[in-house]
């Protein structure tokens, strides 16, 4: 008999609020066990008699509803358990007070009082009004909520309660009820993964670098660090020590990194070269640029009305350096390409002495660059190519370190 897991699901106070017993139906029909958490407002819209009869559970409102000084303290204990008892807690509707507070910490209620001490994976299902959506103060919540590894399920565009066409409708039950499912799916594969990366040290390098064109501007591209990131949180998970060589994100690094923040090419080159003897695995997930201003002026350029030329020079080639004094590490490059993908993974891999090399076609649309998800194919020393289709980015990494760690194997064999 499965382990039962159990979620926590919180409930807004919007309009779509009564979604949230759909919501909390199709979480037990996938065997989860449902504690609702409502917030005041929520229950303008909702009875907590609803969730009640659903769940077969009390229903927990407010954090001080006790009388006593004896139940008010029980009540205030409460939120622990209940932040201790979940394994998942999925907010639904997320509005967009609700994302203000968890995203400035406030906890003046049981719900953002249980999100600040719960320490398991959060889900978002936002649901607002189309212009409180696209404000920028509730965008900015958004950002954060999302660099702290939160999994928000978007919500929907459609004709909204208050006439408004737009993005901004709760996202189907069954859609964040399926969220939820892989984000249990994904904590199982965690809390289980195989240590087979006990006794690694993995070298990661991750995000964009920026080459400054003077003291204002610089030259960068669109990686968000994404991919880098996920290989970072795969290795922990597998027992792997972490060293993470970051360029700069909006991202919040995985628990239990060695994380080095980095701007330049230059500055990526020497914190890799640092690290690269303690290292037994150096993967090159980041985006470095390939010219940079090798001495930019010490003032802002000043706009005219002619042409500005610049002259850029090569940046160092990391990777290509560490193909040259890897001795027995293995070393994983990244190709990101918009044609020739394979031709070009190869010629990397060659000229670069790489072990293995991540190929991915950047001009498709939702993979690369920015994106929750990837697609590649792994291009061996073998000649062997091995499409993975598309994927989380997470997915992607323990898929890429299942294959690593056969490529260890046939090293060991071969010696
Ligand atoms: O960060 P995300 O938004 O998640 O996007 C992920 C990604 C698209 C950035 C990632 O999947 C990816 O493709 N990373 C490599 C990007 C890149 O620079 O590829 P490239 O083909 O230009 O470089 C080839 C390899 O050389 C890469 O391993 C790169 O890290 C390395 N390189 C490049 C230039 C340089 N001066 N030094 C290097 O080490």
């Amino acid at each position: 008999m499965p382990v039962t897991t159990n979620v926590a699901l919180g409930v807004g106070g919007g309009i779509a609020a009564y979604k949230a017993a759909e919501l909390a139906r199709a979480l037990m029909e996938r065997g989860f066990s449902v504690q609702v958490l409502m917030t005041r407002s929520a229950e303008e819209f909702v009875r907590p008699l609803t969730f009640a009869a659903l769940t077969g559970r009390k229903v927990i409102t407010n954090l001080f509803s006790a009388s006593s000084a004896e139940d008010t303290l029980a009540s205030a204990i409460e939120h622990i358990r209940v932040a201790q008892e979940n394994q998942i807690l999925v907010i639904a509707p997320a509005t967009a007070d609700l994302m203000a507070k968890l995203a400035h910490g406030l906890a003046d209620d049981f719900l953002t009082t249980t999100y600040l001490a719960f320490t398991g994976p959060v889900v978002l299902a936002p649901a607002m009004n189309t212009n409180m959506w696209n404000h920028p103060a509730t965008q900015e919540n958004l950002r954060v909520l999302r660099a702290r590894g939160h999994v928000i399920v978007e919500p929907d565009e459609g004709i909204l309660a208050c006439g408004m066409v737009g993005p901004g409708r709760l996202a189907e039950p069954e859609i964040i009820a399926q969220a939820v499912a892989n984000v249990a799916l994904g904590a199982a594969n965690r809390t289980s993964a195989k240590q087979d990366l006990e006794g690694e040290t993995v070298l990661i390098t991750a995000g964009p670098t920026q080459e400054p064109l003077d003291p204002v501007r610089y030259l960068s591209n669109r990686s968000s660090g994404k991919m880098g990131y996920a290989l970072a949180e795969a290795a922990v998970a597998r027992g792997a020590r972490v060293i993470l060589v970051s360029g700069p994100v909006a991202l919040d690094a995985p628990r239990g990194v060695e994380l080095i923040l980095v701007r330049t090419a230059v500055e990526m080159r020497k914190a890799v070269m640092d690290h690269l003897e303690e290292a037994t695995v150096i993967v090159k997930a980041a985006a470095v640029a390939d010219y940079h201003r090798s001495n930019p002026p010490q003032q802002k350029v000043k706009k005219t009305a002619t042409r500005l030329s610049l002259e850029l020079d090569p940046t160092p080639d990391i990777l290509a350096e560490a193909g040259r004094k890897k001795g027995d590490r293995l070393l994983v490059g990244f190709a990101a390409e918009t044609e020739n993908l394979i031709e070009e993974a190869r010629r990397k891999l060659e000229s670069k002495n790489c072990d293995m090399v991540v190929a991915n076609l950047v001009s498709q649309q939702g993979i690369g660059f920015e994106s929750d998800e990837n697609e590649v194919t792994l291009v061996l020393r073998t000649g062997e190519t091995i499409p993975i289709q598309r994927a989380s980015k997470s997915a992607i990494s323990h898929r890429i370190f299942d294959q690593m760690i056969k490529l260890r194997l046939a090293l060991h064999s071969s010696t």
